[in-house]
């Protein structure tokens, strides 16, 4: 009799055990989850035709990336997880010659999806256009002013 609720409690816990672990697979199964776990980069390209440089500076609630020239052929590139909540933002200025720019460098609630891995973003006289991941034409854009 004993040893028979032990076994039942045992198998039940067993069961318990199992569901556990199958529900945890599927939610790391979605790609969202996996770019929780996986580090995301975002790089900033210079392609102003006149050679200049442009300045970007990017915080985020707990980091302070500090000021960062971004030359022609060296961009400018930082890396982080989203953290669980996906609330993850990095709000940046970028500054040229007289102008600026405010823009969110990163924000998990648009780029979860939009660039899971690599987001980019490329600076030109014509302002900053960020990049869906994988895409070659621009999805965002900001002017200078
Ligand atoms: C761009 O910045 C670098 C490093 O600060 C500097 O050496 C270079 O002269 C600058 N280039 C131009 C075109 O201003």
């Amino acid at each position: 009799m004993e040893t028979n609720k032990k076994v039942k409690l045992s198998m039940n816990l067993f069961v318990l055990l199992l569901l556990y672990i199958t529900s945890v697979k599927s939610i790391f199964a979605t790609s969202e989850l996996d770019s929780f776990l996986a580090r995301t980069s975002v790089t900033i390209y210079n392609q102003m035709k006149d050679g200049s440089n442009f300045t970007v500076h990017c915080k985020s609630k707990d980091d302070d990336l500090g000021s960062h020239v971004v030359q022609v052929g060296s961009p400018y590139e930082w890396k982080f997880r989203v953290n669980f909540f996906a609330t993850t933002l990095f709000f940046c200025d970028a500054y040229w010659k007289d102008k600026s720019i405010g823009f969110n460098g990163y924000e998990a609630k648009r780029d979860l999806s939009r660039c899971p891995w690599e987001c980019v973003w490329k600076g030109s006289e014509d302002g900053l256009f960020g990049y869906m991941e994988g895409y070659t034409d621009p999805d965002l854009h900001y002017a200078w002013k």
